[in-house]
């Protein structure tokens, strides 16, 4: 089992600075390399900001509303690069951020190898946003717009991406702040969706099961790119998890640009990638949105925790307490 560590520390898809050092915190501070190598998975690191230095963010560098268009398109090029390598190698391409416009990278590049992918994305935002309804004009707000073609001809993106991610191929977990526009994209293209309603409704359990089912059962089976199948015969496909941390509620990962009340909680969070480990299928996981020069201190210790440490979960120091509780002795 091999790892490819992807750093992604872009900032220029919104105008919060401060989510460019995502990685560096989430390497450094966060043990995040020795925590893998504890996993016993092999790691490569392939840490992508100092060789992006030289690219800089520019006022002219506009398209309609859309702001650091050329500058963006660059960097999730090279992120695409990077992320379609680690597939052709059969590593889990593991790609931290970063604002969320990384994943035009990350998603165009799976997608490249694994034609018949399947994408979850866990966020409080739809990120679907086109040329034509953004309101902001922040490129994260429209990574899934960009990869399956709503967003239409952009350059200088067309230079080189292929939008050619089908829609059907998305499922959302943990939305609860879509822009008006979003929802109709939404509902028109018929994309699958768990807001918070459901995951409060159902228990992130049966979501989550229902998010792999549904990317398995309707997974393309083609001469050309056949899927393959579980020993019962039924179709599998490789899956692609695209994380923002303003998915967790703010009282999990508050260290983020677009905080919205009532997400998901660090067990919810985690059981989604307990999950989908689970699965066999992940090859592709993207963390995003972690901006560590937000919030006070304690609330940055709290962001870098939540995405990266394997120490205490909340369940362990509970047992802990209760255990010192029941025999009267500290543990
Ligand atoms: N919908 C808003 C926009 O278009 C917010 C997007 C937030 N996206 C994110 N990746 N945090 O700007
Ligand atoms: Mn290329
Ligand atoms: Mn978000
Ligand atoms: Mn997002």
């Amino acid at each position: 089992q091999s790892v490819a560590l992807i750093g992604a520390g872009f900032s220029g898809g919104q105008p919060k600075g401060g989510v460019d050092q995502g990685p560096t915190v989430l390497f450094n501070e966060g043990n995040l390399v020795s925590q893998i190598k504890e996993l016993e998975w092999e790691v490569e690191v392939e840490d992508h900001f100092p060789q992006m230095e030289h690219l800089k963010p520019n006022h002219e560098d506009t398209y309609g509303i859309l702001k650091n268009v050329e500058y963006t398109s660059k960097v999730t090029h090279r992120i695409h690069d990077s992320v379609k390598k680690a597939c052709e190698d059969g590593k889990l391409a593991l790609t931290i951020g970063g604002d969320h416009s990384i994943a035009i990278g990350t998603v165009s590049g799976s997608l490249a190898v694994h034609k018949n992918i399947g994408l979850i994305w866990v966020d409080a935002h739809g990120d679907i946003n086109t040329p034509e309804v953004t309101t902001s004009g922040n490129l994260h707000g429209c990574p899934v717009a960009f990869v399956s073609g709503l967003a239409g001809e952009v350059p200088p993106f067309n230079t080189w991406l292929k939008p050619e991610f089908d829609l059907s191929r998305i499922v959302y977990i943990g939305l609860r702040d879509l822009d008006g526009p979003e929802k109709k994209i939404i509902r028109d293209n018929n994309i699958k969706a768990f807001s918070m309603h459901e995951v409060d409704k159902w228990g992130i359990g049966r979501v989550v099961d229902a998010a792999v089912k549904y990317l398995y059962e309707t997974a393309p089976d083609t001469k050309e790119h056949p899927c393959e199948r579980d020993e019962d015969g039924n179709k599998l496909c490789p899956i692609h998890l695209s994380f923002d941390v303003d998915g967790l509620d703010p009282s999990v990962a508050p260290a983020t640009g677009t905080p919205v009340r009532g997400g998901l909680t660090f067990r919810e969070g985690h059981y989604i990638m307990e999950a989908l480990h689970q699965t066999g299928s992940l090859v592709a996981v993207d963390i995003t949105e972690v901006n560590p020069e937000l919030g006070t201190v304690m609330e940055r210790q709290t962001t870098i925790s939540a995405c990266s440490t394997v120490d205490p979960t909340p369940e362990k120091a509970l047992q802990d307490a209760l255990k010192s509780h029941a025999t009267g002795k500290v543990v």
